[in-house]
């Protein structure tokens, strides 16, 4: 079986509280699967509550600063998060949407990480974006994730089909080279198996169904099933 990746990201949801009370429920039901590797994005405020869990989750970010530290309002750097975090969403389609992010800002933000040591997973819809992507961050294969979400998918409960998934996951492996890349878009435990067992996907990711924590416990076991 080869190894997969699930990884949630929870965009701006949850209070602390609410976000203890996942904790407790994906530890009390959350069985320990071998070959899987599972990253959890929240949102900063909730690092602390997981790293004092010890769940057996790799954590990261749902973006990072352009910048490095400094006179940035608002911004999170590289530099501040690292030692915390081993991954970060870069480029989400809702940050190219909502905050303008373009291919040359998502190249900035790779570099930032890739500075830091922090494994950038940037999240695309096109071939095109890939292209970019190779174009301005030439190391980018080394430590970079890919996020295939096609913009129709995102949380629309209509996901793409494995088959198309794959055939646009075969394109990206082709500009990108040898990087895993994960299939997103109204990923929910009963289609998770169908995108993992695809050649060129390495794994899903889940934003909405990851929400619930028995939801998210169930696509890890089905993502290996
Ligand atoms: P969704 O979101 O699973 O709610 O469709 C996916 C994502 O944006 O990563």
């Amino acid at each position: 079986m080869k190894p997969v990746i699930v990884l949630g990201n929870w965009k701006a949801n949850k209070t602390l509280q609410e976000a203890q009370e996942w904790i407790s429920m994906f530890s009390a039901s959350a069985k320990t699967i071998a070959g899987i590797t599972v990253i959890l994005c929240p949102s900063y405020h909730h690092i602390p509550l997981f790293i004092d869990a010890k769940l057996p989750v790799s954590l990261g970010v749902q973006d990072i600063s352009l910048y490095s530290t400094g006179a940035y309002t608002g911004e999170i750097a590289a530099s501040q998060i690292c030692e915390h975090i081993s991954y970060a969403l870069i480029g989400h389609s809702e940050r190219r949407k909502y905050f303008g992010e373009d291919d040359m800002t998502v190249a900035g933000k790779v570099k930032q990480c890739l500075s830091m040591n922090i494994k950038p997973v940037v999240c695309m819809s096109q071939e095109q974006e890939a292209r970019a992507l190779v174009s301005k961050v030439s190391d980018f294969a080394k430590t970079g994730l890919i996020l295939y979400e096609p913009l129709f998918a995102v949380g629309s409960g209509t996901p793409d089909t494995p088959e198309n998934a794959n055939a646009t996951a075969k394109k990206i492996f082709e500009i990108v080279g040898n990087v895993p890349i994960l299939y997103g878009g109204s990923v929910v435990p009963e289609n998770t198996g169908s995108f993992c067992k695809e050649q060129y996907l390495a794994g899903v990711g889940v934003g909405g169904a990851s929400l619930d924590a028995v939801k998210f416990g169930n696509i890890m076991e089905a993502a290996t099933s």
